[in-house]
This record gives C-alpha cells, structure tokens and sequence, in this order.
C-alpha cells in the first residue's frame, strides 16, 4: 500500500481527532490536582479509546483471512487500520499521562511502540517495492509466479542464441571451438542459463551488476558484429532476473517484518488485558 491521494480523508480525519483529543487531554490535565493519571475517569476513557483502537487494528488480520465479507475491501481496512493504528499511540499515552507505570504497563507500552513504530516501517518498506509488486501481491503469489517469469527467460535466451549459434552448438556441451559462435555459446552455457535458471544462487557471478558488466564486457570485445545484438539481449535477460532476484528478497523482507509486527499485536493484546485486570482487581 501506498500513502497517496486516497489516504487524504484518514489523514484529515486522524488530525482533526488528534487535535481535538490533545485539547481534552490539556483541559483534563491542568484540572486534576494531581495531575492526569491512568485511573481517573478522563484517563480511562483514553484508554478505552486507544484500546479499541488498536483492537480495530488486530481485525485487520480477520478481514484479510475472509475475504469474502462484504465489509468493505482489504484496501479500505488497510487505510483505516494505518491511521486509527497510528492515533492509538498518542491516546494511549494520553491515557497513562506520559507515566510509565509498574513492569507490566511499561511492557504494554513496550509493545504499543514496537507495533506502531514497525508498523511505519513496513510501510516504507513497502514503498521501496517495484511499482508492479507494491499493490498487495501476496508473497505466496509471487514465489508462485517467480519460476514461470524464469522459465520465460530462459525459452527467450535459447531462442536468442540458437538462431545466431544453431541449436545444437548452443545448448550441448559440445566440444569448444575458438570462433566467436562457440564462444558465445560457452558462455551462455557456463554462465548465462544456469543465472536464468529459477534456483538461481544470489551470489551467482551475474547476480551482480557490476560483475555481470564486466563479464559481458570480455565477451563483447571477441565478438563479430553480427553476434553483438544476441549478447545485447542475453544482457537484458539477465537485467531482468537480476530485477526478479531483488523483488524476491524484498518479498522476503515484507513477510520477515509481519513476522514482527503481527505477532507482537497480539502480545500487545495479551498484555493490554492483563494490565486492565490487574489495575482492576489491585
Ligand atoms: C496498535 C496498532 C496496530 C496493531 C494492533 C496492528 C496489527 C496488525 C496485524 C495483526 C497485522 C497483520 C494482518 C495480517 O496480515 O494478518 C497488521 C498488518 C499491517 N499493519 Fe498493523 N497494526 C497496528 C498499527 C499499524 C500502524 C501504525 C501501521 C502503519 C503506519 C501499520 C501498518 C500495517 C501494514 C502496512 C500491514 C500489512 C498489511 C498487508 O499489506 O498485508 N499497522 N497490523
Ligand atoms: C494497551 C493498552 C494500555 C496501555 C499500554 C496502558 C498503559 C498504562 C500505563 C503505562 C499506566 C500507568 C500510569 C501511571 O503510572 O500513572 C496505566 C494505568 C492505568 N490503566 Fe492503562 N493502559 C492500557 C489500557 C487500559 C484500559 C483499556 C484500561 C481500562 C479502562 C486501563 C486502566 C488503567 C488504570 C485503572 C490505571 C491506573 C492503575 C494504577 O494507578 O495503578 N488501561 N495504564
């Protein structure tokens, strides 16, 4: 997701209701003769706000795992849930009045910030993504898709270089000739396809821009004219893969960061609820 044009409305509606509770939190502290704390009614209720805020967060993970509910898309709760999630944060500290409280509320306050603040930085890491990969293609789908892409590039490579070498020469390892055809082959066999290959390392030799530039480099010198546009295109097809290496390790990342974000929501839960008990019961 991205924050454009569409987020405007939360954007304003987050603002105006941060606004109006810092004047609630303001009237609220300067009136308490002890200043504002967790247990008095204002500060109960921000934290009753701020809980159910964040509780409307968690539903996120509820409404992506029915997508079928007519409750809007997973777009719409996506906005909300960035938003709403964010203003829980200065609510909840509204709530315990910027005090820390005993182990268990600095936890829960531990954890509200590591939510929040991983929140934000999925979110740039999802701005970084490659225009195409940004809009909620789910990780699955593009492990998925990754060997079909490869397999495309890999047909369009033997392609290229069986019309200008024969397709024999190309692809068996026949024995090496100095012509510049047999060299060309050689090095699509040796290098070329097995970096096309969908199981390619990340540390294979083309997999870096500069390494791969160079190694075309020497190639490039050796060649005739008429083999030059075959190695101009195997360069592109390894530009490609080298783009399809990079998406997959941001995908990677992005369900690396859930891994954080989604699981401490949900201790941020457990001890959101153990706080308001034991405030209660002691
Ligand atoms: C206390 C507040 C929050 C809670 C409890 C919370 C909880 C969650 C949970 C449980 C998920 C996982 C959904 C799933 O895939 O099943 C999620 C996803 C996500 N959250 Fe939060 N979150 C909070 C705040 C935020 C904030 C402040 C941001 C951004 C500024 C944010 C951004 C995101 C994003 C981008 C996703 C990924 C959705 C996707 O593309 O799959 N969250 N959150
Ligand atoms: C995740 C959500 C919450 C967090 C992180 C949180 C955090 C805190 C913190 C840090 C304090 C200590 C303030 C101080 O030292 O003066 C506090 C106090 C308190 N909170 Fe919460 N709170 C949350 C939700 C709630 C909710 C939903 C309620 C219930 C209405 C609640 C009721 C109280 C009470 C009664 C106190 C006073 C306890 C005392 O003075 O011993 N809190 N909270």
């Amino acid at each position: 997701m991205l924050i454009d044009r569409t987020h405007r409305v939360w954007m304003a509606v987050t603002l105006v209701l941060l606004a109006a509770a810092t004047v609630a939190y303001g009237v609220y502290a300067r009136s308490s003769p002890e200043g504002p704390r967790g247990g008095s009614v204002p500060g109960m209720l921000f934290g009753i706000v701020a809980s159910l805020l964040m509780l409307f967060a968690g539903l996120l993970s509820l409404r992506k795992r029915f997508p079928a509910w007519r409750l809007g898309s997973v777009q719409s709760w996506l906005r909300a849930h960035i938003w709403l999630g964010l203003l829980s944060g200065p609510l909840i500290l509204f709530h315990s009045g910027f005090q820390w409280g005993g182990l268990l509320e600095q936890i829960a306050l531990g954890l509200a910030l590591v939510v929040i603040l991983s929140g934000v930085a999925g979110l740039a890491l999802q701005h970084l993504l490659p225009r195409v990969m940004r809009d909620a293609i789910p990780a699955e789908a593009m492990f998925e898709q990754l060997p079909i892409v490869c397999a495309r590039l890999q047909m369009s490579a033997d392609q290229a270089i069986s019309s200008v070498c024969g397709a024999a020469t190309a692809l068996a390892p026949a024995v090496e000739q100095g012509d510049p055809a047999s060299l060309l082959a050689g090095f699509y066999r040796q290098q070329v396809r097995s970096f096309l290959d969908p199981l390619a390392k990340p540390q294979h030799p083309l997999a870096d821009a500069t390494r791969s530039g160079a190694a075309f480099h020497q190639i490039h010198l050796r060649l005739s004219a008429d083999l030059q546009p075959c190695l101009e295109k195997l360069e592109r097809l390894c530009a490609e893969r080298r783009n399809l290496l990079l998406q997959a390790k941001m995908h990677r990342w992005l369900h690396g960061w859930l891994l954080v974000h989604g699981p401490l929501s949900v201790a941020l839960l457990v001890f959101g609820v153990a706080h308001v008990v034991t405030a209660f019961w002691y």
